[in-house]
């Protein structure tokens, strides 16, 4: 069975083995991981990947992990200031399958510090 490792905003991890073809948001709901910022806990949309609440970070193995699909992509590209700084390991949970091993940070915060354009030096500095 895949392991999944949950890394929370506080720098906790949790292992939590899954059934190969479970859905990430699934899981981690049933093994009590937060996934939610505030009161997104209450007011998401249960999975149906409307709402952009249950974003995390697939830090490793994202070729364990389903590929985004067009849906997927067309919500994350809704929320462009959140996928800052995290292009491309940032998924929604609820439309994630798991298939293998993997680590999954979750409630990401916008990373101002990124590789990003706009923020790297002048080159003549
Ligand atoms: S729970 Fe709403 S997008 Fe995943």
């Amino acid at each position: 069975m895949p392991k999944v490792v949950f890394i929370n905003d506080k720098k906790e991890k949790q292992e939590v083995e899954v059934p190969a073809g479970s859905n990430l948001r699934t899981e981690a709901l049933k093994a009590n991981v937060s996934l939610y910022p505030g009161l997104a806990k209450y007011l998401n949309c249960h999975g149906l990947g409307h709402c952009g609440t249950c974003k995390v970070l697939i830090k490793q193995g994202m070729e364990n992990v389903s590929p985004m699909g067009m849906f997927e992509k067309i919500r994350l590209a809704l929320m462009p200031f959140a996928t800052i700084g995290h292009e491309h390991e940032m998924r929604l949970a609820c439309q994630v399958t798991v298939n293998g091993d993997c680590t999954v940070s979750t409630k990401p915060t916008v990373d101002m510090e990124g590789e990003n354009f706009w923020q790297k030096p002048y080159p003549n500095k």
